[in-house]
């Protein structure tokens, strides 16, 4: 039997990440969201285009959680996006209560799902579903670290006009100005970054990463990136159903890992068919464990606000 997997919000991200699902077969998709109509008009387009396409998957869109019942993976993208001059942080306070209203109905009819969270602000997004949910830890998870750290593998690949399948490289801590691009575990084929590029280019680098969101936003001007950040959800959603066992940074409720506790963080996990199966406790530089310690206050800060 096909996978399915209900994703909520039919917006840039939901909407595009359908789109990825479906031309992947990863799935048959459930696309709801609030506004009606547009899932419902959505889905049927991209079901539309499967005898182009070649796709046997089902695709339907709905504002009825009734349809989502029994799936294997729900994604919430459902939320406000950034506008110019808005930080991730100001979108806290109504993101909360989407997520908390979205979360509590999507479980009730998929109890054994895994929920992996897109809204922002990332952290305090996925510690709420962890909350509303009542899951088990591995089986909440946030999508930002694989998007973060596409944008650094990018910008080094184009820097060193290499490949970017040669470029490996992690952005831990959280989905903020905080984050935590990782030097010393950067390479390219191998080789660490360091014998490859002067570190004020690399400083460079990791100042533009941590503005990544900021500068699509700034170039859209109506809304947040959705292309990247659907395929990193897709790489999440490929490693589980696939059970591929794949080390990805994600956002991940710590109990203590890394000198952080009960708090989600971007670290490296082993993602398989249980969602979270590891947390893969790396050594850091101590710049770099400090950077990452700071991030975790600042996402500690916006959690005490919402109270999760
Ligand atoms: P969008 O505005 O295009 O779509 C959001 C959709 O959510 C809309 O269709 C809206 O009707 C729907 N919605 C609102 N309240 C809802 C509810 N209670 N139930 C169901 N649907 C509801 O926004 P976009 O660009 O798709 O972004 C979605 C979220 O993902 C934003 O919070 C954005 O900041 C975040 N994001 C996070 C990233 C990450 O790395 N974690 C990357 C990109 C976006
Ligand atoms: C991004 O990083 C908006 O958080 C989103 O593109």
């Amino acid at each position: 039997m096909r996978k399915k997997v209900t994703v909520i919000g039919a917006g840039n991200v939901g909407a595009t990440l359908a789109h990825r699902l479906v031309d992947k077969q990863l799935a048959d998709v459930v696309l709801i969201d609030i506004l009606d109509g547009i899932p419902q008009g959505k889905g049927l387009d991209l079901l539309e285009a499967g005898p182009i396409e070649g796709y046997d998957v089902r695709i339907n869109g709905t504002n009825d959680y009734a349809d989502t019942a029994n799936s294997d993976i729900v994604v919430m993208t459902a939320g406000f996006p950034r506008k110019p001059g808005m930080s991730r942080d100001d979108l806290l306070k109504a993101n909360y209560d989407v997520v908390k209203a979205a979360v509590t109905q999507a479980v009730k009819v998929s109890p054994n799902s895994i929920l992996i969270v897109v809204t922002n602000p990332l952290d305090a997004m996925v510690q709420t579903a962890l909350r509303v949910s009542g899951f088990p830890k591995n089986r909440v998870i946030g999508m930002a670290g694989v998007l973060d750290s596409a944008r650094y593998r990018t910008f080094i690949a184009e820097a060193l006009n290499v490949s970017v399948h040669d470029v490996e490289g992690m952005v831990l801590g959280g989905h903020g100005d905080t984050m935590v691009p990782v030097p010393s575990y950067t390479t390219i084929a191998g080789v660490p970054i360091a014998q490859l590029m002067p570190r004020e280019q690399l400083d460079k680098i990791i100042d533009r990463t941590r503005k990544g969101g900021a500068e699509i936003v700034n170039l859209l001007k109506t809304g947040s990136a959705y292309y990247a950040p659907s395929s990193a959800v897709v790489q999440m959603i490929d490693a589980i159903f696939n059970d591929r066992k794949k080390i990805l940074p994600c956002a991940a409720y710590l109990e203590g890992e890394y000198g952080i506790k009960g708090l989600f963080a971007g670290v490296p996990v082993k993602l398989g068919a249980r969602g979270i199966e590891e947390i893969v406790q790396i050594k850091l530089t101590a710049e770099e464990q400090a950077a990452l310690e700071k991030s975790a206050a600042a996402v500690k800060e916006l959690v005490a606000v919402i109270g999760v």
